[in-house]
């Protein structure tokens, strides 16, 4: 989500007249697009604005004047701490108010020397006041729904994105033919919690995700179709069907179960246990066997004993998931978890974090070198590291190399997988 942010925010810059600058030392402006989610994440913040205020004060010297923003969930739960800890920020801009950034930045003109800060819950959907959007490459992100009412008891997102809301069914489709149109093959639809969508349509009628992903297959120019995150317990029989039906649909689901543990479960909120995501994952599997899942993992969760990580491995192994995202519980001030008694020792947490990543990466591995021999359709998005090699994604997420002609980047094209790692397939194109 964040990246789609940063790339509207890109839009309306350039719409103003403004350009990319080569690094940082060039830039006019330097805006942060900010994470909350871990402590370490929202801490890199201020050690990247430390850096930033050293090149502002560089260029100063040099009688050139540098204008420092911050956006993202950093600046809705920790406004004060910016303005305090980072007086030099210029302004700063939540999740919900960044389609202010040009009024911002007419503002600023006029009044330098303090830290302007915008953290309204406007009542005006912000996506109403961005420029259209257009695509950077094959590949782009479409925000479909935003914010969470799920309240896990871990998690910042309810705080800082909001309550969920989701955008009309005619503003997608028109977002997403706009894409198409300025060189997209691929959607990705993005939200919180994706799959509890329910905009409306041109009737004033409320529509599920379901609904949303056949009008968007159904779209001239569209190649692939993908949609993130999803809720286990809001799975409905409409999505799986979906993943019947849907050729542009791609075979892999990123479906985050945090934890194996009933216990952990019920203690993180979530409305799903243990034996209902697996249902989950079965029904999605017989609707298309080509299926695979990637999760998200949190270790270290108060109260998680040994037992209560093993029911995480057992899962684990369970759904032999292709990919997946771990993470040690960061404690979140403001967050039930983090006044919850039993909080597990650091120690304690990087050692169930190792453990739990050995295992994901051995099915990683695995599933990545099962596919040598096997021939993929593969977007190309970007140039590689070495000359005349070019990296793309396979249907199932999976970075793929392959020696390639520029020509064929933002395009989709066959390739037979000659060799695998844990983190990329090498190719070559057919
Ligand atoms: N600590 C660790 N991981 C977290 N996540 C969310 N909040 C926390 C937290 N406090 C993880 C969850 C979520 C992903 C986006 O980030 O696994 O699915
Ligand atoms: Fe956070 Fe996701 Fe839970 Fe919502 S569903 S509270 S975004 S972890």
């Amino acid at each position: 989500m964040n990246v789609y942010d940063s790339h509207r925010m890109a839009v309306m810059l350039e719409n103003f007249g403004y350009t990319p600058a080569k690094n940082q030392t060039e830039a006019d402006l330097v805006l942060f697009n900010t994470c909350h989610i871990r402590e370490k994440a929202a801490e890199k913040v201020f050690s990247d604005l430390g850096r930033a205020y050293l090149i502002k004060q560089e260029r100063a010297e040099k009688g050139l004047d540098t204008i420092i923003g911050v956006a993202g969930c950093v600046v809705q739960a920790e406004d004060e701490e910016i303005a305090k800890r980072a007086p030099y920020v210029d302004f700063a801009l939540g999740p919900l108010t960044y389609h202010r950034l040009p009024e911002m930045l007419a503002k600023i003109s006029r009044e330098r020397g303090t830290t302007l800060i915008d953290t309204d819950f406007p009542a005006e959907a912000k996506f109403d006041f961005l420029p259209e959007n257009r695509a950077e490459g094959g590949c782009s992100f479409l925000a479909v729904q935003e914010g969470c009412n799920n309240f896990c008891t871990y998690c910042v997102v309810p705080y800082t994105r909001g309550a969920e809301y989701s955008r009309p069914v005619a503003e997608v489709v028109a977002e997403a033919k706009r894409l198409l149109a300025t060189g997209t093959l691929e959607i990705n639809l993005l939200g919180q919690n994706v799959n509890s969508y329910h905009g409306e349509d041109e009737s004033g009628k409320e529509r599920n995700l379901a609904y949303l992903l056949q009008k968007i297959a159904e779209l001239d120019g569209l190649k692939r179709l993908r949609y993130t995150t999803s809720y286990p317990a809001d799975v409905d029989d409409d999505l799986i069907a979906c993943h019947r039906d849907l050729q542009a649909l791609m075979p892999y689901l990123h479906l985050p179960v945090q934890s194996g543990s009933d216990k952990i479960l019920k203690a993180m909120n979530r409305r799903h246990d243990r034996r209902q995501y697996l249902e989950v994952i079965e029904k999605l599997q017989k609707a298309n066997d080509k299926l695979r899942f990637s999760s998200d993992f949190i270790v270290g969760f108060p109260g998680e004993t040994d037992a209560d990580f093993e029911q995480t491995l057992s899962l684990v192994n369970e759904v032999k998931y292709i990919q997946a995202f771990s993470f040690k519980y960061s404690r979140r001030p403001g967050t039930p978890a983090a006044v919850m008694p039993a909080q597990v020792e650091e120690k304690v947490k990087k050692e169930r974090l190792d453990i739990l990543q050995k295992l994901l990466f051995d099915y990683q591995t695995k599933f990545n070198e099962a596919c040598i021999g096997k021939a993929f359709e593969v977007l190309f998005e970007q140039k590689g590291r070495h000359n005349g090699q070019l990296i793309g994604r396979t249907p199932y997420m999976q970075n793929l190399h392959a020696k390639a002609d520029e020509n064929i980047l933002n395009k989709i094209v066959e390739v037979r997988v000659t060799d695998a790692t844990t983190n990329s397939l090498s190719g070559e194109v057919l």
